[in-house]
């Protein structure tokens, strides 16, 4: 079973979103798995789980022998999953990251708080620093619960029309085309007509346009990548 384990020092904030929709119903039906561990419960010597930092500065940082007493308390299989430490300062995951993760065996994350963690946690358990926007929070729970979500709903039987996911933004390079429901006309805003033509293959055709035309306006990055794949392997897309 896919297996998400969380450092925290609030495990109270989990499942929190976890625990809702899709993702919730997948938690109890043990279609996947939260371990939390609780730093807390885990200090160093001195009996702290925080000490300042050498050099000076304000805040405390997560001791690093509080962090080795809890992750021996992992088991065998959880130390070999990918380590992500959520910080601003790190690499911004893309949905092909998420997708290797939902294909691995779980992930093992760390939550910082206070200023940080020691440098040699990052540096001896091998993590990496992961960042969900060029922003600062408090901690990383929320983080953690966005990159588990976006895993728990890539694996089987999560999602229930498997459609849903694979016309995703990022799934083929695209952002995702505009949706529409009824009614038919709103504020005099109607429906595109190629919708209603009830024929599939002007229907896709004219939904990947309109997913090149949005990629290209709203994220000239993505495109620019697109249109390179697109020479590379042409039949692919
Ligand atoms: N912790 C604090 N800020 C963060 C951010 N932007 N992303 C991930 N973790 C964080």
């Amino acid at each position: 079973m896919w297996c998400a384990n969380v450092f925290t020092i609030f495990p109270e904030a989990f499942p929190g979103n976890l625990g809702v929709s899709n993702i919730g119903k997948a938690l109890a039906a043990n279609i996947w798995r939260l371990n939390l561990m609780d730093l807390k419960k885990f200090p160093a010597k001195s009996d702290r789980i925080d000490a300042i930092p050498y050099g000076g500065g304000s805040g405390m940082l997560l001791s690093p022998i509080t962090f080795e007493i809890a992750y021996e308390s992992l088991s065998n299989d959880a130390k070999l999953c990918k380590k992500i430490y959520f910080s601003p300062r790190g690499r911004q995951l893309q949905q092909k990251d998420l997708s290797a993760i939902s294909h691995a065996p779980g992930i093992t994350l760390l939550c910082g708080r206070y200023e940080g963690v020691d440098q040699r946690i990052l540096d001896h358990y091998g993590f990496e620093e992961v960042s969900i926007g060029d922003f600062v929070l408090m901690g990383g729970e929320v983080a953690a619960m966005a990159i588990i979500e976006g895993c728990v709903r890539l694996l089987s039987g999560v999602v229930g029309e498997a459609d849903s996911i694979s016309s995703d933004s990022f799934q083929n390079g695209l952002l995702e085309h505009d949706q529409y429901t009824r009614p038919q006309t709103f504020r005099g805003l109607s429906v595109p007509e190629e919708l209603l033509s009830g024929d599939h293959k002007k229907i896709r055709e004219f939904r990947l346009q309109q997913s090149k035309k949005i990629t290209r306006e709203k994220r000239p990055d993505l495109w620019i990548e697109y249109v390179a794949a697109e020479m590379r392997a042409p039949w692919q897309h």
